[in-house]
Formats: C-alpha cells, sequence, structure tokens
C-alpha cells in the first residue's frame, strides 16, 4: 500500500481530489467506486471547485457507490443517495442516470445485489474507488467478521457503528439495522482504491488496516492484498503508523520520479515505485 499522509484532512482531500481529477482527464469515461460519510467531503468539495473552476467534466463518467441504508426511500435526508446528489451530483455535470446507489428499499435484495454485481462488470469494473474506514476497521458496511471474499449483499450493523452514525439521526435508535453494501471481495475487483482517514479516532483502525495482519475483524485490513491502493491520512489518523519514515521516503521517491530525476534515484527510465 501506498501510504501519504498529510498534514490535515483538507491538505489530504485535495490530494485525493487531484488523483480523481486525473483519472477522469485520462479517461473521460472512468467508472468512479463512491463513499459516503463525513470522510469523503472535502474531496467531492474539490471536485466540485475543480468542476466549476477548471472544467473538470463528468458527463461520460459513470459511478458506483458503495452502499446504502436499507429501509430508506431515496429521498430520505439521510440516505446515501441523497447525501451523494447533495454534496457531488447535484453540482457536477454527471449524467444522472449514469449514477448508481444501492436501492434501501429493493422488494428483493437478492436479485438487486446480484444486478448490482453485474451492472458494475457491464461497466467494464470500478476504475478508481474511494474508500473511507469505520472506527471498527469496515470498509463500506463490511463489518468485523464479513468474508474477504463477500459480495453486494445484506449486512447487519454493527453496534459501533451505530453509535457512529447516531448523530446524522438524532440518536441511536433511529439508525437502520440493515445496510445493502458491496462486498470485500466486490472492492478488491476495483482496479484502484484510495482509502482515506482524518482524525485521531481513526488512527487505530488505520494501524490495523495498514500494518496489522490481514484479518475478517478488520475488514479494510483485505487492502492488502489489492494491487493497487493508495492510502491519504491526515496527521492525526497516521500517529500510531510505525513505518511512517519509510512511507515518507517513497513519497520523496515518487516525487522525483514524477518529476523526471532519474538520475537521482539511480535509474536510466522511467518505472513505478512501491
Ligand atoms: P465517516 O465513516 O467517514 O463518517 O467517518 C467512515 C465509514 O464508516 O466508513
Amino acid at each position: 500500500m501506498r501510504v501519504i499522509i498529510q498534514p490535515d484532512a483538507e491538505a489530504a482531500s485535495r490530494r485525493a481530489a487531484r488523483f480523481v481529477a486525473d483519472l477522469i482527464r485520462k479517461k473521460p469515461n472512468c467508472v468512479l467506486g463512491l463513499a459516503t460519510g463525513s470522510t469523503p467531503l472535502g474531496t467531492y468539495r474539490e471536485l466540485v471547485r475543480m468542476h466549476k473552476e477548471e472544467g473538470l467534466d463528468f458527463s461520460c463518467v459513470t459511478t458506483f457507490n458503495l452502499d446504502e441504508y436499507v429501509g430508506l426511500a431515496s429521498v430520505h435526508p439521510q440516505s446515501y443517495r441523497q447525501f451523494m446528489q447533495v454534496n457531488l451530483f447535484d453540482h457536477v455535470n454527471v449524467v444522472l442516470t449514469n449514477t448508481n446507489v444501492p436501492d434501501g428499499r429493493a422488494l428483493d435484495f437478492e436479485t438487486h445485489c446480484r444486478q448490482y454485481e453485474q451492472k458494475i462488470k457491464d461497466c467494464g469494473g470500478i476504475d478508481l474507488q474511494i474508500l473511507g474506514i469505520g472506527s471498527d476497521g469496515h470498509i463500506a458496511f463490511n463489518e468485523p467478521g464479513s468474508s474477504l471474499g463477500s459480495r453486494t449483499r445484506l449486512k447487519t450493523l454493527a453496534s459501533e457503528t451505530i453509535r457512529d452514525n447516531a448523530r446524522f439521526f438524532g440518536g441511536e435508535d433511529k439508525v437502520p439495522r440493515l445496510a445493502v453494501t458491496m462486498g470485500v471481495g466486490t472492492i478488491l475487483e476495483s482496479r484502484r482504491c484510495l482509502l482515506l482517514a482524518f482524525g485521531p479516532h481513526k488512527a487505530a483502525a488505520v494501524r490495523e488496516t495498514v500494518e496489522g495482519p490481514v484479518t475478517a475483524q478488520v475488514t479494510a485490513s483485505a487492502l492488502q492484498l489489492h494491487r493497487e491502493v493508495i492510502g491519504i491520512f491526515d496527521e492525526a489518523a497516521a500517529r500510531l503508523l510505525v513505518r511512517r519514515d519509510y512511507y515518507a521516503d517513497v513519497e520523496q521517491a515518487q516525487s522525483l520520479l514524477e518529476a523526471g530525476q532519474l538520475r537521482q534515484l539511480g535509474i536510466a527510465s522511467q518505472s513505478g515505485i512501491k
């Protein structure tokens, strides 16, 4: 995993948005995997700014969201469909029919989940998946104990997640108990993942995700098996990482490489560094 540590969430979000924008410019019809929650908000704000000020063009982009609460209509203010409309889709030129969020009110979830997976495949797979981490180490709603090979399905929320999200619903008892979520296996099939975490309350989960063992008890740790994950953390979320110095060395080498200063790296031609 490539680890990029930024001084604060704002700088980290700008960095994340740059990865997304670079992809959209390189591949205008790319497929983005999107996340909700407080973590990606700064990234979405920056993407909206890039659209308005720099003409970043979403007109051919397709999106798939990770998850949705079960029981909430798409127009419910706390539904993830609403979150995406309010925080990104309504402010850029993405085509509404190219945006996909699981349906929390599907009549037949088994069929709906299968079709969601199929649609991702039909669109050519996800090029770049944005991810946050739950304080219990989950990615999407893959709570501790989820199979690392899991696919899109219904999932029961862990009490920690319900507690974390109670602030949006005005109380724990109002938080839905179930969600429909992409599985860990679904996420691992995306071509590239951007893993974001900000704040001291994420430090333990980041440490376990990046430097702990791969375990279903911390589903984000499965990302260690993925070939291209970029973790972008602020100082507070990265503070428990033991190999911070090494990650900084890698970033320095990467900057030299991107600046074409190959001789300083002792190499004669362009190649990637991990
Ligand atoms: P947050 O949630 O971004 O609101 O902290 C992240 C998550 O639960 O995946």
